[in-house]
């Protein structure tokens, strides 16, 4: 697809319409808001937050109690044109909502009506790291496609996705949220999302606006830790961040959230080297940027603003088109416009951008659902939810396997661990539309799939051990299949950890269950990268399984069977140890590379190398990599190679290809994915694999946003993974 723009007779409506419109009611297109929450509890909302923060009421009553929360939804507001877009799932009052913007207001605008979207509306998919491991530019597509189709029924026409944030640190619990450490792949992933969310003509009726978020460097957050900053030279935001960015708005992404950090010291909220200079001028985007919730507000704590109407001021003309909820264009941008404090083109380019996206979505034609619509997914249909069982059986990696999978249908397994038995668990984080109803934890999955299975909980990531339950579930087991991770909260917004082992006693439940002599497969539910270095020395076999969504225990049943041969390959880099964080596979080359010296760069107490590295995932089967040649075209260098399935299952191989930059004027990384395939081998089965560079994508961009392509040696390597290749030299002249 190419790049978002309106078409000329959308383009002149727009126009027209602009000139209509009062500034009160420019203004009004720019002001997002959710509900507001006013009553229902016995205490205030914000006491309520603190209560949930403080552990005081848990997550599930939470919801409950919002559920019968009284709400505010501006209707009066809304009427007189001062609301341009809203936060809701709820059809019903998005057609009452709309209906008031379209028929009550004075120029009948429809409201833009947004969600959080991430990995699936009902059909909820794998989290996007787990998904990101299938390496599948369809299914990264066809989920996205799906979502839209969903949301799009619930009058929903605005993802606040796909996002793209380059997450190298398994301390921040946005991780989960991401595709992970590489920018090759996250482009590949972003791209797909955005033809999945949107379409190949944006205005159909089944799809919604993208949203890429979150613009920039969100996932570079020091040390892990959620809403922190972020310092980097402009060159490393260019090659190892916003590629992603890029490549999804060449893609059409009709919007961009700006993340809630600093960038070198100016938040990316009114940061106009980023909004303008990067988004706005150099990739020529022409939809709009929305900030993130309150993040304009947030402004005045980052102390870069005195108050709201500075934060105003300089977010607007930073060039952040829509402020969600922080009511600082609301308050103050008429009065900032009429007394030229901010001038009146500025306020029109961010109208003009909105109005565009709401036009091109459909939004005048299309503003309601009929009541078929809304009632379409109550029960999913059998296509997605297939499509979400394909998605999670290709996200899970198998990390370590002796001889222990795939089990027999006629083992006796004694399944352990509470999360296995938690439906709603197996959603990870930002799941909003998920229904227990259509979840399928692993403990069902097992006894779906016929397996001769009896189950105790035993322990929890929050929950203690309780050893007489393994006893009791192990006495007549042939094999412990052991689930373990983190509960969903534990990783997602505002869910960093400083400690990346497992979490609570369950390392203890791992323990006792290998003393009993069985052996052992430990099941991963998790939403980042934990650091499992004595799993790895002691338990048998390790399936990572991530939240794999709806269809999760029938997935991981197919794979703990066989009926699946395992195929996801690691989109992010596992530590060893948490103190390794950030660990990632192309890291810039040090002037000391680790080696046996003291003085070289490494660790007194932790290995250097990561437990696994990127790109990482064995198979119930063995590939062997032979005959790598390079062949120079004069726009490409093409890599061939034989890639031959050594075992007995047939399998899926997911064939990587890296390259260095040996001597460049800036330093370069150690290695960099540029292209990958995937072919399918039957048992003894040998083919031919082509893998094609272009020259042109080997170059990079230094401090000034220079596009270099320097003459040199080059390094191609070919492998299963970032750590095991075979390698070739190739010199080059651009
Ligand atoms: C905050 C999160 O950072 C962002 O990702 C999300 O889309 C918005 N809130 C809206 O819910």
């Amino acid at each position: 697809m190419a790049k978002f723009t309106l078409r000329e007779e959308q383009a002149l409506k727009v126009e027209e319409l602009l000139k209509k419109m009062t500034v009160a009611e420019k203004v009004g297109q720019l002001h997002q808001l959710s509900p507001s929450i006013v009553g229902g509890f016995d205490v205030s909302f914000e006491e309520l937050i603190e209560m949930l923060t403080e552990g005081r009421i848990t997550n599930e009553e939470f919801g409950q109690m919002m559920e019968g929360a009284e709400r505010d939804f501006h209707e009066e507001e809304i009427r007189e044109g001062r609301i341009g877009s809203f936060l809701l799932d709820d059809p019903e009052k998005a057609n009452e909502l709309q209906r008031i913007a379209v028929e009550e207001s004075r120029l009948g605008i429809p409201l833009l009506i947004g969600f959080d979207v991430i990995h699936g509306f009902q059909t909820v998919f794998p989290i996007p790291l787990g998904e990101a491991c299938t390496w599948n530019q369809e299914l990264f597509e066809a989920s996205a496609s799906i979502a839209a189709k969903e949301a799009s029924s619930h009058n929903i026409r605005w993802t606040f996705a796909p996002m793209v944030d380059i997450a190298r640190d398994a301390r921040w619990g946005r991780i989960s949220e991401s595709p992970g450490e590489d920018p090759y792949l996250a482009g590949v992933y972003s791209r797909a999302k955005v033809r999945g969310f949107q379409g190949k003509e944006p205005g159909g009726q089944e799809h919604i606006a993208a949203c890429l978020k979150h613009f920039a460097a969100y996932g570079a957050v020091e040390s892990g830790q959620d809403y922190n900053t972020v310092s980097m030279a402009h060159s490393m935001l260019h090659n190892g961040y916003l590629p992603p960015v890029k490549a999804a708005v060449e893609e059409g992404a009709m919007t961009v959230m700006a993340a809630f950090n600093d960038y070198n010291g100016v938040p990316c909220t009114v940061n106009p080297y980023l909004l303008r200079k990067v988004l706005k001028k150099d990739y020529g985007f022409e939809g709009f940027v929305v900030s993130d919730a309150t993040a304009i507000k947030e402004c005045v704590a980052h102390g870069i603003a005195a108050d709201l109407a500075d934060a105003s001021k300089k977010a607007i003309e930073a060039g952040m088109d829509m402020d969600m909820n922080s009511h600082a264009y609301h308050n103050h941008l008429e009065t900032q416009v009429e007394d030229k404090t901010v001038s009146i083109e500025t306020l029109n380019e961010a109208v003009r951008r909105v109005l565009s996206v709401k036009m091109a979505l459909g939004l005048f034609e299309r503003p309601y659902v009929s009541e078929e619509e809304m009632k379409r997914y109550e029960e999913l249909p059998k296509e997605h939810k297939e499509a979400a069982l394909e998605t999670a059986k290709r996200s899970i990696v198998l990390l370590k396997n002796e001889q222990v999978l795939p089990l027999r249908k006629d083992q006796k397994i004694a399944l352990v661990g509470e999360l296995a038995d938690m439906p709603m668990e197996v959603l990870g984080a930002w799941s909003l539309g998920g229904r227990e109803k259509d979840c399928v934890s692993i403990y069902q999955g097992l006894k779906d799939a016929g397996a001769s299975v009896t189950y105790q909980t035993c322990c929890g990531p929050e929950s203690d051990f309780c050893k007489e339950a393994l006893m009791e579930a192990a006495e007549d087991a042939d094999v412990i299949v052991a689930v373990v991770g983190e509960t969903s909260a534990m990783s997602g917004e505002a869910a960093s950890r400083s400690d990346l082992t497992l979490p609570g006693q369950q390392q203890e439940l791992l323990k006792e269950a290998l003393a009993t002599g069985k052996p052992v497969v430990a099941v991963l539910m998790n939403g980042r990268p934990l650091a499992l270095a004595w799993e790895q020395e002691h338990v048998p076999a390790i399936l990572e399984c991530w939240q794999l969504g709806i269809e999760m225990g029938h997935a991981v049943a197919d794979v703990l069977f066989g009926a699946y041969n395992p195929s996801g390959k690691l989109s992010c880099t596992f530590p060893a140890v948490t103190g390794q964080c950030p660990r990632y596979y192309n890291h810039p080359s040090t002037g000391r590379p680790a080696g046996k010296s003291k003085f070289t760069s490494r660790y007194l107490d932790a290995p250097l190398a990561p437990l696994y590295p990127f790109g990482y995932g064995l198979s119930y089967t063995e590939y062997r990599y032979e005959g790598f040649q390079l062949k120079e075209t004069e726009t490409a260098v093409l890599a061939q190679v034989t890639v031959r399935n050594e075992g007995s299952y047939g399998g899926e191989e997911t064939v990587q290809l890296y390259v260095r930059d040996v001597t460049g004027s800036l330093v370069r990384p150690v290695k960099e994915l540029k292209g990958f395939q995937k072919v399918r081998l039957s048992p003894g089965e040998a083919k031919k694999v082509l893998l094609s560079v272009e020259k042109k994508d080997l170059g990079f961009y230094n401090d000034e946003m220079e596009y270099l392509l320097e003459d040199g040696e080059f390094i191609f390597y070919v492998g299963g993974n970032s750590r095991d290749c075979m390698e070739q030299e190739i010199s080059l002249k651009f």
